[in-house]
């Protein structure tokens, strides 16, 4: 199972030094723009994406996808990097945050996207820079939140915008390893503003697992909860729930648990 591990550390401690922690928060603090909430988890497949191109829909922020991986937010809003031959936000990456913000893409019914590109998984962008750019970018785009999806595990891309954020929002799938999993980044990561979201919640989960989650995130903010809806996984459309024009039954019922998450973000960064 993969483990967040910071480049810094040299020595094979997954734990970040009280340094980088200090600089996570006077990051938050200091950065000035408007907040900047990343998606992350140590795993995949737990619904990072989803919930990143739900919160920014659900509160019009600017989603930045800073996950190379083809089967991200990038693909799921109908951008193709491969029919293009820059990347604005590699550009933009490498310009530095003295630069003009890259400018989102936009469509009815979704998100606005800086998107990614599969170069992102070979640049050498150090996670200061990633954090110093997205800061930078969220003064840039005016009174807008930034909701940043990564890359699971560790990489500079998600260790910068794990550092620059106001809220980290971790997805939480009530499993046993995967709580195995909570239990390491909160470990590691325990100086950062969290909100575990647990996600993906059957009809009624084992008694023992909330339990256990419980007591894990005794320190920490449990936000909203989103359940189990099946009919995600199928579902071609790339509208968001929240911006579905007619929806059904169903889609309302998961556009208002994504919607009571984003209220729920929205004051914990107030
Ligand atoms: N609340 C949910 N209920 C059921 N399936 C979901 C839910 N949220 C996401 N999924 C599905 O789970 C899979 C993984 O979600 P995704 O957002 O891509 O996770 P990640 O970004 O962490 O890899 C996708 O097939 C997605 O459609
Ligand atoms: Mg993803």
């Amino acid at each position: 199972m993969p483990e967040y591990r910071r480049p810094e550390d040299t020595n094979g401690s997954t734990r970040p030094s009280t340094r980088l922690i200090r600089t996570a928060w006077q990051r938050a603090s200091y950065h000035g723009g408007m907040p900047v909430v990343t998606v992350a988890a140590t795993k995949g497949g737990v619904g990072k994406t989803t919930l990143a191109y739900e919160i920014a829909a659900a509160i019009d922020g600017v989603l930045v996808d800073l996950d190379w991986d083809s089967g991200g937010a990038t693909r799921m809003w109908g951008y193709d990097p491969g029919a293009y031959r820059t990347s604005p936000l590699l550009d933009a990456l490498e310009t530095g945050p003295g630069g003009l913000p890259p400018r989102p893409k936009k469509r009815a019914h979704q998100p606005d996207l800086v998107p990614a590109s599969p170069d992102l998984a070979a640049s050498r962008i150090p996670d200061s820079l990633v954090a110093d750019c997205l800061a930078a970018w969220a003064k840039g785009w005016g009174d807008r939140f930034v909701v940043v999806d990564t890359h699971p595990g560790a990489n500079p891309l998600t260790d910068g915008a794990m550092q620059v954020a106001d809220l980290v929002v971790v997805p939480v799938i009530l499993g046993a390893r995967e709580l195995d999993a909570l239990e390491g980044m909160l470990r590691d990561f325990g100086g950062y503003r969290l909100l575990l979201v647990p996600n993906m919640v059957p009809p009624s989960p084992p008694r023992r697992l909330v339990e256990r989650l419980a007591i894990l995130a005794a320190d920490t903010p449990v936000g909203p909860p989103v359940s189990e809806h099946r009919w995600i996984r199928r579902r071609v459309r790339r509208a968001a729930l929240c911006l579905q024009p007619n929806p059904g039954r169903a889609v309302v019922k998961a556009a208002g648990e994504f919607r009571q998450l984003a209220v729920a973000i929205e004051t914990a960064c107030g």
